[in-house]
């Protein structure tokens, strides 16, 4: 990328994203990765290409160079070689068949178990096992995945990060042998992309972005304004008309309201509790 393109590339992303325009120094340091993050998109469907062991590996140190809350280091990865494995993961979930198709499969582990062992080794007491040490270690997974998608993309990759497997975190974690205090966090598809995806626009910053103090300020009329510019981009298919009926106009928020007006892993608070982190 010239300098000239990276700073057209985030002009034209983050116009897209949210829908107003930013000035952009054509001279600032890193600008060709800041047009990568401007302009990422989720990739769902990959070339038959394999991605070399060491590339992969190298990408996972990168991601485990993420920030990590005081140096404690509670996330893992685990990269689902085994074909059977990742079949089994992948019948589980047949609604979304790039988790079978992608090149590479990975799941993000929040670990509570390091610590309260390494407590026992140093004979010390662990008086923290509380709802705080389940929050670092997600905390920790989010980062090491977010950090892998951005090495990831960085050498022309693409990913899908897939929480879906929680809605089996039971099964998904008896295949892949976790131990107590050890849970997924979400599952990552990883390839060479097949085609170029598209840039999904995001809430405005007017919405996200704050000074001082949280300001929602006219909330019903930027989700409004939001739905409308979004909708203009790109239309959504309705999201179960047969239970929810014909919108006059349907946009994300709709979408969004269908989508959380149906439970949804109801029992994964049990299910974590059961894998032995206290939740208080
Ligand atoms: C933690 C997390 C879990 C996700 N889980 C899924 C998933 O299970 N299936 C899926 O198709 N996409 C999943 N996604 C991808 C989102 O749908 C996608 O990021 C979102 O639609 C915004 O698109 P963008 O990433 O291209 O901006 C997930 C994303 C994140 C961050």
């Amino acid at each position: 990328m010239t300098q000239q393109n990276s700073a057209d590339i985030i002009r034209e992303a983050l116009a897209l994203r949210f829908g107003e325009s930013f000035a952009i120094d054509e001279t600032l340091p890193g600008i060709d990765e800041i047009a990568r993050i401007a302009s990422r998109r989720v990739h769902r469907r990959y070339l038959d290409r394999s991605v070399e062991p060491a590339l992969l590996r190298l990408l996972c140190a990168c991601a485990l160079s993420a920030p990590t809350k005081s140096d404690l280091q509670q996330a893992d990865i685990i990269s689902v070689n085994d074909a059977d494995k990742r079949r089994a993961i992948a019948d589980l979930i047949p609604d979304q068949p790039f988790i079978r198709s992608a090149p590479i499969f990975l799941v993000f582990l929040a670990n509570g178990r390091r610590l309260p062992e390494i407590a026992k080794l140093r004979a010390k007491p662990f008086p923290n096992d509380h709802l705080d040490l389940f929050f670092n270690a997600t905390v920790d997974a989010a980062l090491v995945l977010a950090t892998f998608t951005r090495a990831a993309e960085a050498v022309g990759l693409g990913c899908c990060p897939i929480s879906v497997i929680r809605d089996h975190a039971a099964r998904v974690s008896e295949l892949l042998a976790l131990p107590p205090r050890v849970v997924p966090v979400a599952g990552l598809c990883v390839g060479w992309p097949a085609e170029p995806g598209h840039i999904s626009p995001r809430l405005p910053l007017a919405s996200t972005l704050h000074q001082d103090r949280y300001d929602e300020g006219d909330l019903a009329g930027r989700i409004d304004a939001y739905d409308r510019r979004r909708a203009a981009i790109h239309s959504y298919r309705p999201r179960d008309p047969a239970r929810w009926g014909a919108a006059s106009f349907y946009g994300w928020s709709e979408d969004k309201a269908r989508q959380y007006g149906v439970p949804q892993r109801a029992d994964f608070g049990a299910f974590v509790r059961k894998q032995g982190f206290c939740l208080d």
